[in-house]
């Protein structure tokens, strides 16, 4: 089986080099540039997202957000190439947004899964993401083995929409507990309590999260350069979060804080950092 892969930014790329490494696949780039360590490891290289479908079987996206879909496979010339073949999108969308794609994917006879997926540049390196498919049972046995490569254990959530509300849970977290963290680190700094006494009590809590160790020293020092999941994107899934959940009836004040939080972050400049640049925003001199 030939796999078209669209998108190929920070997480796309070493999740097409996971599949190069193990099957034929075609993948395509907006910015073409940024598929030549794809094409040096024996990807082939589509000119426009038509050439790499018309030359697969499955197609894979990793795409920024629902717009992007939209631009990459929405158009008519694009969208009816896809009859008879299966779409397994795997960036961070809302579960309505997700739910309209795969209205107008199977309206022209392909199938559709939605895969996000839990885990940054490291675990995609190394296959290691944790995968949850939204889908039909059927639809899910049938490409469990070649979402395999992306994570040994992918996990049936439900149908369509279900996997996709499960990640924006999860970056809800992700966004929350970061700031919360920020917040009690600049706290501890500024009442002058050593740094590593607070980590010691906080590691042998029940509070701790190993995400705490993993963004503290970029904290400490100041140091949000090369991320693998940038400020803009924890802003854009929170945005989608609230977008979701609006109708909900929750108390959304919590999380539309976090938003501000990162809101300031971006206006400071640090959109393309390390979402830990929270921090900065929370902690300014
Ligand atoms: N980074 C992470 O740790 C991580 C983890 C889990 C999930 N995710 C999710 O996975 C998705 C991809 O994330 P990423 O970190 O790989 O983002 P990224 O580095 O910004 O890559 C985004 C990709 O989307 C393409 N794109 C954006 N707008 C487009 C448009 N209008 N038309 C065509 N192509 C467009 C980009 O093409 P260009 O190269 O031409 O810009 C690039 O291939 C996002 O939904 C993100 O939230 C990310």
């Amino acid at each position: 089986m030939k796999v078209a892969f669209l998108g190929t930014g920070l997480m796309g790329l070493p999740m097409a080099q996971m599949l190069a490494a193990n099957m034929p696949i075609v993948a395509y780039n907006r910015t073409p540039g940024k598929l030549a360590l794809l094409q040096a490891s024996g990807a082939e290289i589509a000119a426009t997202p038509h050439d790499a479908i018309r030359a697969s079987e499955c197609v894979i996206l990793m795409l920024s957000n629902a717009v992007a879909i939209r631009c990459v496979l929405l158009n008519d010339q694009v969208l009816h190439s896809l009859k008879g073949r299966t779409v397994i999108q795997m960036g961070t969308i809302t579960p309505t947004e997700s739910k309209a794609i795969r209205d107008e994917v199977v309206a022209v006879g392909a199938k559709y899964l939605e895969a996000p997926v839990l885990g940054s540049i490291p675990e995609a390196k190394a296959g290691e993401l944790i995968v949850m498919v939204g889908a039909e049972p059927e639809d899910f046995r049938h490409n469990s083995d070649l979402l395999q490569h992306f994570g040994s254990e992918p996990l049936l959530i439900g149908p369509v929409g279900t996997a996709a509300a499960l990640k924006l849970a999860l970056n809800q977290l992700i966004a929350s507990m970061t700031t919360g963290f920020a917040l009690s680190l600049g706290f501890i700094q500024r009442q002058g309590v050593d740094v590593d006494l607070f980590m010691q009590v906080l590691r042998e809590s029940a509070l701790y999260a190993p995400t705490f160790d993993k963004k503290l020293k970029r904290m400490v020092e100041g140091d949000y350069a090369n991320p693998n999941f940038p400020t803009k994107h924890l802003l854009k899934d929170t945005d989608l979060f609230l977008a979701e959940a609006k109708s909900s009836g929750l108390n959304l004040s919590s999380i539309e804080s976090v938003r501000h939080i990162l809101q300031k972050a971006i206006r400071m400049s640090l959109s393309e950092e390390d979402y830990s640049s929270i921090f900065a925003a929370i902690n300014e001199d």
